[in-house]
Protein backbone atom coordinates (compact mmCIF):
# COMPACT_ATOMS: atom_id res chain seq x y z
CA UNK A 1 0.00 0.00 0.00
CA UNK A 2 2.39 2.52 0.99
CA UNK A 3 4.34 1.62 -1.92
CA UNK A 4 1.75 2.25 -4.14
CA UNK A 5 1.51 5.57 -2.60
CA UNK A 6 4.66 6.51 -2.92
CA UNK A 7 4.74 5.17 -7.12
CA UNK A 8 1.59 7.49 -7.56
CA UNK A 9 3.20 10.64 -6.24
CA UNK A 10 6.35 9.84 -8.51
CA UNK A 11 3.96 9.22 -11.62
CA UNK A 12 2.42 12.72 -10.40
CA UNK A 13 5.88 14.40 -10.34
CA UNK A 14 7.27 13.10 -13.84
CA UNK A 15 3.65 14.10 -15.65
CA UNK A 16 3.98 17.71 -13.85
CA UNK A 17 7.37 18.10 -15.20
CA UNK A 18 6.71 16.85 -18.61
CA UNK A 19 3.88 19.28 -18.66
CA UNK A 20 6.07 22.46 -17.38
CA UNK A 21 8.37 21.28 -19.84
CA UNK A 22 6.20 21.82 -23.09
CA UNK A 23 5.22 24.95 -21.56
CA UNK A 24 8.48 26.42 -21.59
CA UNK A 25 9.53 25.10 -25.36
CA UNK A 26 6.33 27.15 -26.53
CA UNK A 27 7.72 30.01 -24.89
CA UNK A 28 9.81 31.76 -27.24
CA UNK A 29 13.38 32.32 -26.11
CA UNK A 30 13.69 35.79 -26.38
CA UNK A 31 10.44 36.52 -25.09
CA UNK A 32 11.10 36.91 -21.08
CA UNK A 33 14.57 39.07 -21.81
CA UNK A 34 12.58 41.76 -24.18
CA UNK A 35 8.75 41.72 -25.03
CA UNK A 36 7.87 40.23 -21.75
CA UNK A 37 9.43 43.17 -19.61
CA UNK A 38 6.05 45.16 -20.78
CA UNK A 39 4.15 42.76 -22.25
CA UNK A 40 3.46 40.49 -19.49
CA UNK A 41 1.87 43.11 -17.51
CA UNK A 42 0.89 45.28 -20.10
CA UNK A 43 3.18 48.14 -18.86
CA UNK A 44 1.87 51.52 -20.53
CA UNK A 45 -0.78 50.44 -22.49
CA UNK A 46 0.60 47.51 -24.10
CA UNK A 47 -1.48 44.95 -25.28
CA UNK A 48 -1.09 42.05 -22.27
CA UNK A 49 0.22 38.59 -23.02
CA UNK A 50 -2.07 35.90 -23.25
CA UNK A 51 -5.23 37.84 -23.37
CA UNK A 52 -6.23 37.32 -26.92
CA UNK A 53 -9.04 40.45 -26.36
CA UNK A 54 -6.17 42.56 -26.17
CA UNK A 55 -4.47 41.45 -29.16
CA UNK A 56 -7.28 41.82 -31.78
CA UNK A 57 -7.71 45.13 -33.16
CA UNK A 58 -3.90 44.47 -33.42
CA UNK A 59 -3.85 41.62 -35.26
CA UNK A 60 -6.53 43.17 -37.86
CA UNK A 61 -3.76 45.55 -38.82
CA UNK A 62 -2.10 42.53 -40.61
CA UNK A 63 1.00 40.70 -39.09
CA UNK A 64 3.30 42.51 -41.17
CA UNK A 65 2.09 45.86 -39.89
CA UNK A 66 2.57 44.64 -36.50
CA UNK A 67 6.61 43.22 -37.33
CA UNK A 68 6.81 47.08 -38.59
CA UNK A 69 5.64 48.63 -35.42
CA UNK A 70 7.59 46.34 -33.20
CA UNK A 71 10.67 47.25 -35.67
CA UNK A 72 9.83 50.88 -36.16
CA UNK A 73 8.99 51.28 -32.18
CA UNK A 74 5.20 52.27 -31.07
CA UNK A 75 4.30 54.94 -28.49
CA UNK A 76 6.35 53.53 -25.36
CA UNK A 77 7.38 50.74 -27.15
CA UNK A 78 11.55 51.08 -28.10
CA UNK A 79 12.21 50.14 -31.78
CA UNK A 80 12.86 46.97 -31.70
CA UNK A 81 11.36 45.73 -28.65
CA UNK A 82 14.31 45.67 -26.78
CA UNK A 83 14.95 42.36 -29.00
CA UNK A 84 18.58 43.26 -30.84
CA UNK A 85 19.05 39.60 -32.65
CA UNK A 86 15.06 39.50 -33.62
CA UNK A 87 14.47 38.55 -37.26
CA UNK A 88 11.23 38.69 -39.13
CA UNK A 89 10.51 35.83 -37.90
CA UNK A 90 11.29 35.74 -34.28
CA UNK A 91 8.73 38.50 -34.00
CA UNK A 92 6.04 37.13 -35.61
CA UNK A 93 6.78 33.80 -33.48
CA UNK A 94 6.69 36.55 -30.47
CA UNK A 95 3.71 38.24 -31.41
CA UNK A 96 1.71 35.14 -32.38
CA UNK A 97 2.80 33.36 -28.59
CA UNK A 98 1.58 36.70 -26.97
CA UNK A 99 -1.75 37.31 -28.42
CA UNK A 100 -2.36 33.59 -28.01
CA UNK A 101 -4.74 32.46 -24.91
CA UNK A 102 -1.85 30.86 -22.05
C1 LIG B 1 9.29 48.95 -23.11
C2 LIG B 1 8.06 48.19 -23.18
C3 LIG B 1 7.82 47.26 -24.36
C4 LIG B 1 8.63 46.26 -24.84
C5 LIG B 1 10.00 45.83 -24.33
C6 LIG B 1 7.92 45.67 -25.95
N1 LIG B 1 6.73 46.29 -26.14
FE1 LIG B 1 5.38 45.87 -27.60
N2 LIG B 1 4.22 47.42 -26.97
C7 LIG B 1 4.46 48.21 -25.86
C8 LIG B 1 3.42 49.21 -25.73
C9 LIG B 1 3.32 50.28 -24.65
C10 LIG B 1 2.54 49.00 -26.82
C11 LIG B 1 1.30 49.81 -27.17
C12 LIG B 1 1.76 50.96 -28.05
C13 LIG B 1 0.64 51.89 -28.46
O1 LIG B 1 -0.37 51.41 -29.02
O2 LIG B 1 0.81 53.10 -28.24
C14 LIG B 1 3.07 47.88 -27.57
C15 LIG B 1 2.49 47.36 -28.72
C16 LIG B 1 2.94 46.26 -29.39
C17 LIG B 1 2.32 45.70 -30.59
C18 LIG B 1 1.10 46.27 -31.32
C19 LIG B 1 1.61 47.17 -32.42
C20 LIG B 1 0.51 47.83 -33.24
O3 LIG B 1 0.81 48.24 -34.38
O4 LIG B 1 -0.63 47.92 -32.76
C21 LIG B 1 3.05 44.61 -30.96
C22 LIG B 1 2.80 43.71 -32.15
C23 LIG B 1 4.12 44.47 -30.00
N3 LIG B 1 4.03 45.49 -29.07
C24 LIG B 1 5.06 43.48 -30.04
C25 LIG B 1 6.21 43.45 -29.24
C26 LIG B 1 7.25 42.47 -29.40
C27 LIG B 1 7.25 41.35 -30.40
C28 LIG B 1 8.18 42.78 -28.44
C29 LIG B 1 9.49 42.05 -28.17
C30 LIG B 1 10.39 41.84 -29.25
C31 LIG B 1 7.71 43.96 -27.72
N4 LIG B 1 6.50 44.32 -28.22
C32 LIG B 1 8.41 44.60 -26.70
C33 LIG B 1 5.54 48.11 -24.99
C34 LIG B 1 6.62 47.26 -25.19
Amino acid sequence: MKVNVINSVLITAAALLATASVQAAEQPAQYAASCGACHAVGVAGAPKTGDPAQWEPRLAKGMEALVASVKNGLGVMPPGGLCAGCSDDDYKALITYMAAPQ
